[in-house]
């Protein structure tokens, strides 16, 4: 498969031509790879008018993920989130739908910035989530609410895999949005490898009709690389979608973001999907060896290793801690898990993660459990709240008083309460649990 944003950089490095234009590194400077970032110059295309080397490339990664259109984003999923919501937003209006998206509960926070921006209301779906973190709707649920809501929803949202590697049935989800006549939306962020298993587990390949994908989080991207893209919509064109992308994203997209997305498709297109297979195996023994040994494991995707670190005696920072002593890094930790990120670029010495943890002594569980997931009671919109004069308070004296920022730092950025809703003792304990000690609310009088 050709990599033309690639070669494009590549050959501009080597040309020794001037650069009278930005970046005003001009090709040099401490991180030793200023040569291959550039701005919009004759041949390196536009991303928001895209019909050159960006179009191409586009259109390889699009025959890999098998869609009818895929977009680039340098500006990771959340970008990409904005501009899927707001494309199915648009379509509801000209269908009649109602500018109501119905979502499972645990969003990423792009979502209430979404529903601020464009206005538009959430009805959530709680599903059987163990933490705010999870929240896996099955058919049923799915089904009764669309039937109850009338007019229909512009669309289901769901996230899968979330952060904890929980997958949602976006099979069985797809049919019920059909047989409604609702589209499907996943947010994939943690998902864009699952398209290289065998069978593809990727969203598209299952029945939604756009997902985002952040290559960066699962695939040998950089930081930022993510992509949209929109499977059997009909009368969707590429030109709207791109319109919904640019409304929403920087004037000046890197350049080194937009040549690694360009060169994961060369990679894509070689021997990556047996790599992956290869190591999905491996990992898929490592944790049955963990398991063995009494290790409690949350039931992830293929590429994470969730532990269910209270289960076992340890916090799942406090394990996470100790990993970290051991020269292991984890993703991300909470009171109750530890999440590992592995992808098939991790190299043999990596594998010490396994020996690591045996060495590790199981203990007696930990008598936490993670806070229920939150049923706010809503008193405004979403963008009442977020654009009104707020103030920062401490959690304990914010009892009553209507949130107004998600207040959640990523990782996970997932809300606990959502923006418009009324701060209860409940949630209050929530988001100390979490470790959240000041909330931004809507500021009174
Ligand atoms: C579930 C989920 N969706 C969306 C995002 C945003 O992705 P990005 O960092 O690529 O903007 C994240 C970020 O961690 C996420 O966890």
């Amino acid at each position: 498969m050709d990599t033309p944003i690639l070669d494009f950089v590549r050959a501009y490095a080597q040309s020794g031509t001037v650069r009278a234009h930005m970046p005003g590194h001009k090709g040099r400077g401490p991180l030793g790879i200023e040569a291959l970032d550039l701005t919009e110059i004759q041949g390196a295309d536009s991303l928001y008018e895209a019909d050159g080397i960006i179009r191409r490339s586009e259109e390889n990664a699009s025959r890999l993920f098998g869609s009818r259109m895929t977009l680039y984003s340098t500006e990771g999923s959340s970008l990409c989130i904005r501009a899927m919501l707001l494309t199915a937003w648009k379509e509801g209006k000209k269908r009649g739908l109602a500018p109501v998206l119905l979502a499972g509960r645990n969003v990423h926070k792009t979502v209430l910035s979404a529903a601020c921006l464009l206005d538009f209301d959430i009805a959530w779906l709680y599903g059987a989530g163990e933490t705010c973190l999870s929240a896996r709707p099955d058919e049923a649920e799915i089904a009764a609410a669309l039937s109850r809501m009338d007019p229909k929803p512009f669309a289901l949202y769901l996230t899968s895999p979330d952060y904890l590697g929980g997958m949602a049935d976006i099979g069985s989800a797809a049919k019920v949005c059909a047989e409604f006549g609702v589209p499907l939306l996943v947010d994939n962020a943690h998902g864009a490898y699952l398209r290289f298993l065998s069978p593809s587990l990727h969203p598209l390949s299952l029945g939604a009709q756009m997902c985002c994908d952040s290559a960066h989080k699962t695939l040998p991207a950089l930081t930022g690389a993510a992509y949209l893209h929109a499977g059997g919509w009909p009368g969707l064109t590429v030109r709207e979608v791109r319109e919904n992308m640019a409304l929403f994203g920087s004037t000046s997209p890197s350049y080194l973001t937009l040549a690694s997305l360009d060169g994961v498709n060369g990679l894509l297109a070689g021997d990556w999907s047996e790599k992956l297979s290869r190591f999905c195996l491996r990992l898929t023994c490592l944790k049955l060896e963990l398991f063995r040994a009494g290790w409690a494991l949350y039931d992830s995707d293929p590429l994470r290793l969730t532990l269910w670190a209270s289960e076992s005696g340890y916090r799942g920072d406090e394990l996470a801690g100790i990993l970290r002593q051991k020269g292991i890094e984890c993703e991300f930790a909470d009171p109750d898990f530890t999440v590992l990120m592995l992808s098939p670029g991790q190299e043999e010495d990596d594998f010490r993660i396994g020996r690591t943890l045996l060495s590790i002594p199981i203990r007696k569980s930990l008598e936490h459990t993670p806070p229920p997931v939150q049923r706010g009671k809503k008193a405004c919109s979403i963008r009442e709240a977020m654009l009104a004069p707020s103030e920062a308070v401490p959690a304990e004296k914010a009892l009553g008083r209507i949130l107004a920022a998600p207040c959640v730092s990523c990782p996970p950025a997932v809300p606990i309460l959502i923006c418009g809703e009324l701060v209860t003792k409940e949630a209050i304990d929530a988001f100390k649990y979490y470790g959240i000690r000041t909330l931004s609310v809507v500021r009174e009088g």
